[in-house]
């Protein structure tokens, strides 16, 4: 059973500036519903050292798979910046565009931010997301595939790939389940399976979805030590999770309310 989580005042705009692997200052993430507007983030702002571990809490609609996702460069906010490695993953507001269709021409900022997707941040998340159609190594691989260049692909790219691909899955202990399709695994293994997928490219951030949401309690525990392991070896993390028994695995834990993060103590 969760303890109640105790509030401290939020993170403030200064806070977030200054030497920091990742930050998000002033974010502002709203939807247009008919004729009303859902305000989801307001003035968001955090901050994340190179080597942190990061989990943020929070009832259930309130924001925390919007921000992932803004933090994650898979969304994009209406206002505000987030920062990775000292470059910004947006562009301006007045440039953004918020919406993305397939015959769009990519702007620079969003080719930037498919770069960043791409090689710099891992996802796992809140339900999986693996492909019904591939196996467990296809799964895995397909990050992999699309980061890569047809030519380069078959120049080696491929066998390297495979090579990734196996170790990180034997460190998940799904080495056995290569062929298995993902209707033929557990949740848990699922689970393994998003969790290799999302390393499978050595991120800098590996950013987490309530990793343990659909599991029991040993499945959960088992992702829980292999999280805490990757921390140990230095890897960033944010995680979202709703367990204040997950959260205390974290470096920090802060709580979102009212589109805003504040300091937590689990
Ligand atoms: N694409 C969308 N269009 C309109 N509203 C949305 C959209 N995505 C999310 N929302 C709304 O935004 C709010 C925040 O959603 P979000 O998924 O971020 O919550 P959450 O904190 O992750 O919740 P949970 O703990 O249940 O996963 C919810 O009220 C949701 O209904
Ligand atoms: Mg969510």
């Amino acid at each position: 059973m969760s303890k109640p989580v105790k509030q401290a005042p939020r993170e403030a705009a200064d806070d977030v500036m200054g030497d920091a692997l990742l930050t998000a200052a002033e974010i502002c993430k709203f939807y247009e519903m008919g004729s009303t507007q859902l305000r989801v983030l307001e003035d968001c702002n955090l901050r994340v050292s190179a080597g942190e571990f990061v989990a943020i809490m929070g009832k259930s609609g309130s924001g925390k798979s919007t921000l992932l996702h803004v933090l994650g460069a898979l969304d994009v906010p209406q206002r505000g910046q987030v920062m990775f490695a000292g470059q910004p993953v947006f562009a301006p507001p007045n440039a953004r565009r918020l919406t993305s269709g397939m015959t769009d021409v990519l702007s620079g900022a969003e080719r930037r931010r498919i770069e960043l997707r791409r090689r710099a941040f891992g996802f796992v998340f809140q339900f999986y997301y693996l492909l019904p159609e591939l196996n467990v190594l296809e799964n895995v691989l397909i990050t992999r595939m699309v980061g890569t260049k047809t030519l380069g692909w078959w120049r080696g790219g491929s066998a390297a790939a495979r090579a990734d691909a196996l170790r990180i899955l034997t460190r998940v202990g799904m080495h056995e389940r290569l062929k298995h399709r993902p209707n033929e695994l557990s949740g848990g293994e699922r689970q393994r399976v998003a969790l290799a997928r999302a390393l499978v490219h050595k991120p800098r951030v590996l950013f987490a979805d309530e990793p343990t949401g659909n599991l029991d309690a040993e499945a959960g525990r088992k992702i829980m030590d292999l999280l805490k392991e990757l921390h140990q070896e230095g890897q960033t993390i944010v995680m979202v999770t709703h367990d204040s028994g997950v959260a205390r695995y974290a470096d920090r834990v802060l709580l979102l309310a009212d589109g805003r993060l504040q300091p937590a103590s689990v």
